[in-house]
């Protein structure tokens, strides 16, 4: 969409504190002195065969730019697009009721939605949350100097594409379906407690796709500590199995030239760096003296708490992974 946005004017309004020239992940729109509302939308055809876990995974996924910027979320809308005849309207049911668990988990309220008869059956959620002025985060924030944390594992392209080719087992499928359903609300009252400059969540681009906007959009370079990040189960030896996901490659392509991978980095690995996420965690930059409280934090909530990376000084790269 950035692409097709490009011809057009930009969006420019006094109370339009975020828009979309940073590639960030909702946008801001002042309505008082010290208040703005987060919008965001997102939607998709299904990446796990039960309809009510699609739901519950679509939900967290689009609450999820909310909570990237230091979001509260309030209302939602359904979005569905539904192959009528096809499928049994209680499919629908499901997804819907997936849904609206993770709106109310998330403290928001459904307050409707639209549904279009579609070839392919797609479910999303357009949020709406609150935020005051000064407690944004957007992905433009991080300084020299900040650690980076990540509060999920990665991996979840891999996994669902050896789910579709029977390839992975009914426990990490299980697992894999209960970590893109969670929320990142946990992370994100973690990272505004603890100072973040800057976040994203990690999502269709990948960890490095996502790493690469939030250094570009604050004009340093991220160096990634590749062993350090934190991986579900089997991702490696799917990736060697070949279960790569379409997507990594466009990620790939994308990152071309933009991104020095040091010699040496397990082939494997690599794939997981690519690998486009559904649902994935919080990318946090805090400041080097809020790090070790966060990292404890994060343990103590049973998240992901290695510092997974650094902001440094741009110089020819904007990513660094080593
Ligand atoms: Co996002
Ligand atoms: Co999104």
């Amino acid at each position: 969409m950035a692409e097709a946005l490009l011809s057009l004017p930009q969006s420019n309004h006094p109370d339009l504190l975020v828009g979309f020239n940073t590639a960030d992940d909702a946008g801001v729109y002042r309505i008082s002195d010290t208040q703005a509302l987060v919008q965001t939308v997102d939607f998709f055809p299904p990446i796990v065969d039960d309809p009510y876990f699609f739901g519950q995974i679509a939900a967290a996924n689009a609450l999820s730019d909310v909570f990237a910027m230091g979001g509260r979320p309030l209302t939602a809308l359904n979005i569905v697009g539904f192959p009528l005849g096809k499928l049994p309207i209680a499919v629908l049911t499901e997804i819907l009721r997936g849904g609206a668990e993770k709106i109310t988990e998330a403290g928001a309220v459904v307050v409707g939605g639209h549904s279009i008869k579609d070839s392919e059956l797609k479910y999303g959620v357009a949020v709406t949350g609150i935020i005051d002025t000064d407690k944004i985060v957007t992905n433009a924030g991080a300084k020299v100097g900040d650690c980076l944390f990540l509060t999920k594992p990665l991996g979840t392209g891999l996994i669902t594409t050896g789910i579709k080719r029977n390839a992975v087992s009914r426990e990490l499928s299980d697992l894999v379906i209960r970590t893109m359903a969670a929320l990142n609300q946990t992370a994100a009252e973690l990272m505004m407690k603890h100072g973040a400059h800057a976040a994203t969540d990690i999502t269709g681009y990948g960890m490095l796709g996502h790493s690469y906007e939030m250094a570009a959009g604050s004009r340093v370079a991220l160096r990634i500590f590749s062993r350090a990040l934190p991986l579900l189960p089997d991702v490696l030896a799917l990736a060697a199995a070949g279960m790569i996901p379409g997507g990594a490659k466009d990620n790939r392509a994308f990152l071309d030239g933009k991104v020095t991978l040091s010699h040496g980095l397990d082939q494997n690995l690599e794939h997981v760096l690519f690998d486009p996420q559904t649902s994935g965690g919080l990318l946090i930059a805090v400041p080097p003296e809020n790090a070790e409280a966060l990292k404890v934090d994060l343990q103590t909530h049973g998240l992901p708490h290695q510092q997974v990376g650094v902001a440094e000084e741009l110089k020819q790269f904007h990513l660094i992974v080593e």
